[in-house]
């Protein structure tokens, strides 16, 4: 497929890497292109553009910017060169503000979550919540003594929920479908458990599985 990542930290680029090693063509979405060269570097496939030349080039969209930004740069991306597309969620909503013995603060409440606030206004957009509840390190295919971890995912579109299970597959995940986009308000905060033993311990390398 084509995929425009937009970002480009840590999970911008570890995404673009791995969509690049499964074989698809990327493009990364920045304001800031100088800052990929030594990314380009090592993935001399890998193109960079801006946010709205990444929207209109892919097939498939990441959205992988800071959460307080996400929907200045979904505008910047224009609506059209959304419409229809999968927008895979990876975006969490964390406030400007240190965590508190380890735990993250957000900006929004238990109620909504970022990806319910970014629906309204791109409503052709097929939302999919995916990648957001684990470290950047452990997203493309990360070996666990524990087995294969599982991807919570959700989404208003059951096509596109099935693509990105397929993705999450290449990439060495199960997933776990926990339904629509109210789902969300449940799977964002999980970033913050998982962030909770960095912190506090400076343990990064894990991930969640769901046993039945
Ligand atoms: N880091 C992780 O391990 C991790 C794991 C799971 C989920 N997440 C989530 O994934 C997202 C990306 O995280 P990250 O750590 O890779 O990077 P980040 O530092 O949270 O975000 C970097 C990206 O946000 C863009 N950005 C920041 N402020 C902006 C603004 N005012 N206007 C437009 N764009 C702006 C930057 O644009 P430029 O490219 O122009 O600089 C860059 O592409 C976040 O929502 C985060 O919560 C992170």
């Amino acid at each position: 497929m084509k995929v425009g990542i937009l970002g480009s930290g840590d999970v911008g680029k570890i995404l673009a890497a791995g969509f690049l090693k499964h074989g698809h063509e990327v493009i990364i979405g920045t304001r800031t292109p100088g800052k990929l060269g030594e990314w380009l570097q090592k993935n001399p496939r890998g193109r960079i553009g801006s946010f709205d030349e990444t929207a209109k080039f892919a097939e498939l969209v990441v959205l992988a910017v800071k959460g307080t930004a996400a929907v200045e740069v979904l505008r910047a991306c224009s609506v059209a060169n959304l419409a229809g597309k999968i927008v895979i969620d990876a975006t969490n909503p964390i406030a400007d503000a240190p965590p508190t013995n380890g735990v993250l603060t957000f900006f929004t409440d238990f109620n909504q979550s970022l990806m319910e606030r970014l629906e309204p206004e791109f409503a052709g957009v097929r939302f999919v919540k995916a990648f957001n509840s684990v470290g950047s390190a452990c997203m493309v295919n990360p070996l666990f003594r524990g087995g294969t971890p599982t991807m919570f995912i959700c989404g208003n579109d059951e096509a596109a929920k099935s693509v990105v299970a397929g993705i999450l597959a290449q990439f060495g995940w199960e997933t776990a479908d926990m339904g629509k986009a109210e789902a969300a308000r449940a799977i964002e905060p999980l970033r913050m458990l998982w962030c909770i033993p960095g912190f506090l311990r400076n343990d990064w390398v894990h991930a969640f599985k769901l046993l039945a």
